[in-house]
Parts: structure tokens; C-alpha cells; sequence
């Protein structure tokens, strides 16, 4: 059973995302205005978040200054501009020309661009030639362009679209990539700047066809699928007596959990003050988590392929692309779904229905011991709670799932699913910078990157981090039998010494203390960043990807808490030469003991294709734990109760 929260009409709390009916509010201002050219886009149109100040400081029923932050891009102009409005005083509050960037490309401009192209006679004559004559079939997708050289200069609004070929407008054309051709657009006038033609590659020869209708009878794929599988009989999720949790608007309270969901296009998913009730107060640990950034950095020198950067987030944004979720398809049981609110082009809002899923899951055991001697039993099963949404990016899916435990841990997990992108290869030959994946089509390697932003509160605001790692100790008198080590705790006192890699083999990780706040054993409270599987960042220190993108270069970054820096390689990565963003942030080399600490951890997700990913990609998995040290004295999932191990009955429970 589904039941979607009905948008509230008008916002109850700051946090909550603009409502539809602010939106418009908000455009109209800026149209009232009469400052627009006549050939405006509006780019994103969201929520201006008040100060945290404020924020902590609000009650309910206190009065609300709704603010709206407008991005328009004047396409004649070729003028960026950022605009406040506050929505309750219809007032714009400021409008700022930012000069020397580009803003996300919308989803309006993904079309726009497609049709362009299939009309331009440059680019027609460059698929003839590889035999191809009904242009209405191509994909032409729109990769933002990087920068790579003077030329990329963000005054025009540039992207280098690929080219792929389907055989009716169902086909999965990325079974066929146009190989070597890259159409230069200048988005703001839509029009082709250059169609660069590095040579054609055959057509791979098979599809690649993965929807039930294609697989009931498929033809010509190089995959067998011999079924559908009949053997898979009927699982059912009941929880008939509903969910454990509470939603009340955007506020969810599940068992200790308190916590705001809110949306942006930009990062889509955001927690915002999540707080764990302990002795009849709500704790803090975080006052906002959000994904910082994207980048999907392609290690093949082919021209089709080195300058795939994508940086998802920002050049395109995970929000605005976020699906539109299906009961018991993309979420299974009892769930709770509430919908995004975005915008397009004309500044019009789109209602994204059902794009945050709420639900609950068994999670296997939560903690068990047997007393060998008694025979006596204790078991307790793990419940979380999952928060997630899945955007859809081009060809790629990324699902941005949120997990709460009842041990206090608090979990990210990504799930990368989709298409690969694709190259073409001669018939033979073997791909030197990516794997094979069907005949004469291959999957460049790449890397998948996400960084996110962690303001922390653990206990409040006056927080401080050290890095722990495990250290053998020297043989001598405190180690006479060479078997010792000791976990050497190092704060991390300014922003030079917080940018750190992983080390596995010393089982490193990072602890946001308070130092003002001791648990009952005389430990500082603390919550450490756990990382999961990880790995290095391969592209030069000197390539553009790695100057654009500096955050990948270290997992974990430390910074002072500052409003403004929201994003891990700055607001407009779009087109960017580089080094904005964290390597900006940390140049001040500010003092971190205690104060506001945020955490960035960048997560790395590597990419060497296999042939089981093709046609579509079963989901591969990223992410990082926060989990409670020493915050709690005890095992807090000691209260969790036992439950019966015969669902049916009642009989007999797990002791
Ligand atoms: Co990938």
C-alpha cells in the first residue's frame, strides 16, 4: 500500500521545499519586474534557505519569510544572473549578474538540442557517410563540454553532443554509437558551431534490447535470455498495522529518529537537522547532509571519449532528473511517498510525484548471543529506515538511498544502475582503455565520483575532528611479544592538515568529537565517518578533469562551516578551467577545534565494464557510514524488543 503526503499548501517550516503555488509566486515576481530579456531561461527556481541561526532558532507557528532563489540565464544576453525573492513580501531582495559562468543544462535544452541537430546539414552528410539516412532515429545527447583550452570559454553556452543510432524509437540506442563524431552547440543560440569528424567506425551489428516486450522475442542480441524465469513465486511485505514512522509534512519521526527531508534540483535528496532522542531530549548529529557534487571522469584518449567529464550535479542536477517512483517496482511494502517540486524553463513548476520514497526494511539480525552453557538465545532483528530517490542522468541511474538504523548508525549507500556509455570498435579488435561488452561495441573505463557534504552538530555546534589510525607498535619493552598496537588518535586542527585519503590497511577513519560534551565514561561524544569501498582518483593531477573536479583528489576534506560553500567543485562547474570549489574553500586555512565542522567525503566508484553489464547494468553499490562513538554508553539497540519468529501465530518468540 502507497499513500503520497499531500504537498501542504502553503510551507509549515523554513526548511520546506517551495511549493508549486510559490514557484509561480516567485516567477512572477521576477516577470513583474520587467528587468528580463526577452529570451530568458529559468534554470532552477528553489528554495533560499534561511540562516541556520534562524532555522534553530524557529518554533512552530513562528512567522515564515519564504525566499526563493531565481537562476536565469538571458540566452540573447549571454548573462547569468542570480535573483532572491521573498515570496511572502512579493519583493526581489537582489539581483546579481555572476560574470565568466555557465549554469546547469536543463532538461528543456536536451531536447531542443536533439531536434537542432538532426537538422544540420554538416552533421547529416557526417551519418551518411556511415550509412545512416533517418536522422530522427539518432540520440544525440548533450555531454556538457568540460573545459579544455581557451576555446571552452564559459561566454558561450557549449556542450559536445554524441551521437547514437536506434532502429525505431524504442530501440536501445546505445547498442550504436556513432563513433568519432562530436557536434560542438552553442546552446544559446542552438545552433552547431562545428561537427568534428575523427572517422567512422562500423556500426556494431547487434541490439541491445532489455524491456520485457524486446525480451519476449528477442532477435539479433548477443545474450540468451531463455524466459522469462517461471520459479519465482509471490513475496509480500505486510505491515498491516502500517509503518513505524511518522510523517508530518516534511518532518519524519521514526522510533528515536527525528529529521526534515527536503529537495533541491540541484542535489535532490537532503536531510536537514537529524536528531536521536535519548533521555527525553533530541540529540543533534547533523544539521544538513546533501550530495556536494558529481563527476564521471572517462580514462580512454579516443576523441569521442576524452572529454566526457559530466558533472552531474552540477552541470545537469540530480533533482530535476529525479523519477518518478513506482509501488512495489522501484519500492516495495508499506510505503510513504512525497513528491519533488522542480521547474522548467519558463519557470513553470513540474510536479516530480512520488520521487522521495519512504519506507521500512528488515534488515537481517540486529544483535544475537547464545549462551553455549544454558542454550538460552537472544536475538533482536534489524529495521531500518530508507529515504531515497533515483535520478535518471542520460543513459545512467543513480539511486540516492538514506539509511537509518536503530543502532544510531546512519548510512549512504548510491546504487549506480542504466546503460553504460558506450564507443564502437572494428570488428577484432580489443579495446586498450575499456572491455568488450557485445561485437564491436565496448565501455570505455571511467569512474563514478560523488562528493558529499556532512554539517555536522554532534551535540551542538562546537565540534572538532580527528583521524584515527591503527598502528602497530615498535617491539620493546611496551611491546615485548610484538603483538601490540595502539589506535593513534590526530586532530585535524586546520583546513591544510583535513584533506586525507582512506587507508584501509590501518582501518583509518575520521571522529567529528564535541569537545564540550562528555558521556558518563568521561569520553568526548562522537560520531566517525566509516568509509566504504573506495579507490584513488587515476586521471594527471595536472588533466583538466582533475583541476576541475580537486575534490577527488582527497576522500576526506574538513571545512570551517561557511553558507556559501554548498559544492564540492563550486556552484558553476559547467564549463569551469578549474580549482573552484573545495581547493578554494581550504585556502584560507581555517581553525577547525571547535567550531562548525563540515565533512566532505568523496566517494569513488570504479568503473571497468563487464560483459554482465550489458544491455543494462545490474546495480553496482558506493557509499559510507556514520556511526555512533561513544555518544551513547551501551549498546542502544539494547531496548529494541524481541519479536516473534512465527509471524502467523504469535507463538514462541525469539528470546
Ligand atoms: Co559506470
Amino acid at each position: 500500500m502507497a499513500i503520497t503526503t499531500t504537498q501542504a499548501a502553503t510551507a509549515l517550516h523554513p526548511l520546506d521545499p517551495l511549493t508549486a503555488d510559490e514557484i509561480r509566486a516567485a516567477v512572477a515576481v521576477v516577470h513583474a519586474s520587467e528587468r528580463l530579456g526577452s529570451d530568458a531561461l529559468f534554470i532552477r527556481v528553489f528554495l533560499h534557505e534561511p540562516a541556520k541561526s534562524a532555522v534553530l532558532a524557529f518554533r512552530d507557528g513562528d512567522p515564515l519569510d519564504r525566499q526563493a532563489f531565481v537562476l536565469i540565464r538571458d540566452r540573447r544576453a549571454r548573462t547569468t544572473c542570480e535573483v532572491i525573492v521573498s515570496i511572502s513580501r512579493h519583493a526581489i531582495l537582489s539581483w546579481t549578474e555572476v560574470p565568466g559562468v555557465q549554469p546547469p543544462i536543463t532538461f528543456d535544452e536536451f531536447l531542443e538540442c536533439e531536434r537542432m541537430v538532426q537538422g544540420n546539414p554538416e552533421w547529416q552528410a557526417a551519418m551518411k557517410k556511415r550509412g545512416v539516412t533517418d536522422f530522427a532515429l539518432a540520440m544525440v545527447d548533450p555531454w556538457s563540454a568540460g573545459y579544455y583550452g581557451q576555446a571552452d570559454d564559459p561566454a558561450r553556452r557549449l556542450v559536445r553532443a554524441l551521437t547514437w543510432i536506434r532502429t525505431d524509437e524504442r530501440d536501445n540506442g546505445y547498442a550504436r554509437p556513432i563513433e568519432g563524431l562530436v557536434t560542438l552547440v552553442d546552446l544559446d543560440r542552438m545552433e552547431v558551431v562545428e561537427v568534428e569528424d575523427h572517422g567512422a567506425v562500423p556500426l556494431p551489428t547487434h541490439d541491445g534490447n532489455y524491456t520485457a516486450a524486446a525480451l519476449a522475442n528477442p532477435r539479433n542480441v548477443p545474450y540468451v535470455p531463455a524466459g522469462p524465469r517461471a520459479d519465482l513465486r509471490k513475496l509480500d511485505i505486510a505491515q498491516p498495522d502500517g509503518p513505524s514512522f511518522e510523517l508530518s509534512g516534511h518532518e519524519l519521526t521514526w522510533q528515536k529518529w527525528r529529521l526534515r527531508i527536503g529537495f533541491t534540483p540541484r542535489e535532490g535528496l537532503v536531510l536537514h537537522t537529524v536528531g536521536y532522542e535519548d533521555g527525553g531530549r533530541v540529540r543533534p548529529i547533523l544539521y544538513r547532509a546533501s550530495l556536494a557534487e558529481m563527476v564521471v571522469p572517462y580514462g580512454d584518449p579516443a576523441p569521442t571519449h576524452w572529454r566526457k567529464n559530466a558533472f552531474d550535479e552540477g552541470e545537469y542536477g540530480v533533482g530535476t532528473l529525479a523519477n518518478r517512483l513506482e509501488l512495489g517496482c522501484d519500492c516495495l511494502g508499506e510505503i510513504r511517498y512525497l513528491d519533488a517540486v522542480v521547474s522548467d524553463t519558463r519557470g513553470e513548476p513540474i510536479v516530480l510525484e512520488n520521487a522521495i520514497c519512504l519506507h521500512e526494511e528488515d534488515f537481517g539480525i540486529l544483535w544475537k548471543h547464545t549462551n553455549f552453557r544454558t542454550g538460552d538465545v537472544e536475538v533482536r532483528r534489524s529495521r531500518r529506515l530508507v529515504i531515497s530517490s533515483i535520478a535518471t542522468v542520460g543513459n545512467y541511474e543513480y539511486g540516492f538511498f538514506w539509511y537509518l538504523y536503530q543502532d544510531g548508525t546512519i548510512e549512504l549507500q548510491i546504487k549506480l544502475t542504466g546503460i553504460v556509455s558506450t564507443g564502437a570498435i572494428a570488428p577484432g579488435a580489443e579495446p586498450e582503455h575499456g572491455v568488450l561488452i557485445a561485437p564491436g561495441l565496448y565501455a570505455p573505463n571511467h569512474q563514478h565520483w560523488f562528493s558529499f557534504r556532512l554539517d555536522m552538530m554532534v551535540d551542538g555546534l562546537e565540534n572538532a575532528v580527528y583521524e584515527v589510525n591503527s598502528v602497530s607498535a615498535p617491539l620493546g619493552p611496551s611491546n615485548p611479544h610484538g603483538n601490540a598496537w595502539v589506535n593513534r588518535r590526530t586532530l585535524l586542527a586546520r583546513e591544510s592538515e583535513a584533506q586525507r585519503l582512506i587507508d584501509p590497511l590501518a582501518g583509518r577513519y575520521w571522529i567529528v568529537t564535541n569537545p564540550t560534551v562528555t558521556n558518563s565514561l568521561g569520553q568526548q561524544v562522537g560520531y566517525k565517518l566509516v568509509p566504504g569501498q573506495n579507490v584513488g582518483a587515476l586521471a594527471q593531477p595536472d588533466s583538466s578533469i582533475a583541476r576541475r573536479a580537486g575534490f577527488i583528489t582527497r576522500h576526506l576534506w574538513v571545512t570551517r562551516y561557511d553558507p556559501a560553500e554548498l559544492f564540492a567543485a563550486g556552484d558553476y562547474p559547467n564549463q569551469h578551467p578549474g580549482g573552484a570549489g573545495l581547493p578554494a574553500y581550504v585556502k584560507a586555512d581555517r581553525a577547525l577545534e571547535r567550531t562548525n565542522v563540515v565533512l566532505w567525503y568523496s566517494v569513488g566508484a570504479h568503473h571497468v565494464s563487464r560483459s554482465e553489464e550489458w544491455p543494462v547494468m545490474p546495480v553496482d553499490y558506493a557509499g559510507f557510514q556514520l556511526k555512533p562513538v561513544g555518544f551513547f554508553v551501551g549498546n542502544p539497540a539494547l531496548d529494541v524488543p524481541a519479536t516473534s519468529h512465527n509471524g502467523h501465530d504469535g507463538a514462541g518468540h525469539c528470546q
